[in-house]
């Protein structure tokens, strides 16, 4: 055999091995299972002291929300409510939190999400406050109409791990695997909370 005939053999051979893969996959390859849909990576986060990470110029969902954004190509939306009246110190922001969690508090945000109806799929991220959300996020989630949508929630916290997914399942979305991280991880372990997201990313189909 010449050197010619030789190669188209193994061109042939590895086509045939590519569109044998495709066609196990459904035409798609695993990678590329979400490639065609559009995210929304909407977060709220606050600076200033807290626990475990002293004084912070950015939060500890901020970090991740940002890394999920940039390996997911989503949209990032800050959830940022129009009176904020959150304390700095760490102490008097749990009061407040406590409070605010109580009376069952909606505050306004600041911003639509522009043509919310264009994303698949919302990331959803937050601090566990009082083993619970705080309440902007709940502001946010029913804001929008997320039926047909689904919702992939993160969090960060310094203990309780995952806050559970109060509130998500009552929007009609379908409510993905979610991420807990620890907030002094986010804030101070920039290749382990990479690790984290990622692995979590890879099993949800990125
Ligand atoms: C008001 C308030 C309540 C908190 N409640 C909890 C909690 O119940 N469980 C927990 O593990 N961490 C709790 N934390 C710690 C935060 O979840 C953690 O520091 C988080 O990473 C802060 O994220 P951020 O910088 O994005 O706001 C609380 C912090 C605050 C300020």
């Amino acid at each position: 055999m010449n050197i010619k005939l030789i190669l188209i053999v193994v061109l042939i051979i590895a086509l045939g091995g590519f569109f044998l893969f495709k066609t196990n996959n459904g035409g798609k390859t695993m990678a590329g299972v979400n490639d065609n849909k559009k995210v929304l990576v909407a977060y709220f986060s606050r600076t200033g002291e807290q626990y475990s990470v002293g004084n912070i110029t950015e939060g500890n969902t901020a970090i991740i929300a940002k890394i999920i954004a940039e390996k997911t190509g989503g949209d990032l939306f800050e959830i940022k409510v129009v009176n904020d009246n959150y304390p700095k110190g760490y102490n008097e922001l749990t009061e407040y939190a406590k409070k605010e969690l109580q009376q069952g508090a909606r505050p306004e945000i600041i911003a639509k999400v522009d043509d919310f109806s264009q994303y698949d799929t919302v990331f959803i991220g937050f601090p566990v406050w009082w083993g619970d959300k705080p309440v902007p996020v709940y502001t946010f989630m029913e804001s929008y109409d997320f039926n047909g949508k689904s919702i992939a929630p993160f969090c960060t916290h310094e203990g309780s791990g995952f806050c559970g997914t109060q509130g998500m399942d009552k929007t009609g979305a379908k409510v993905l695997k979610g991420l807990a991280m620890y907030g002094h991880v986010a804030q101070n372990d920039k290749a382990q909370a990479e690790k984290l997201v990622s692995d979590w990313l890879k099993d949800l189909g990125y």
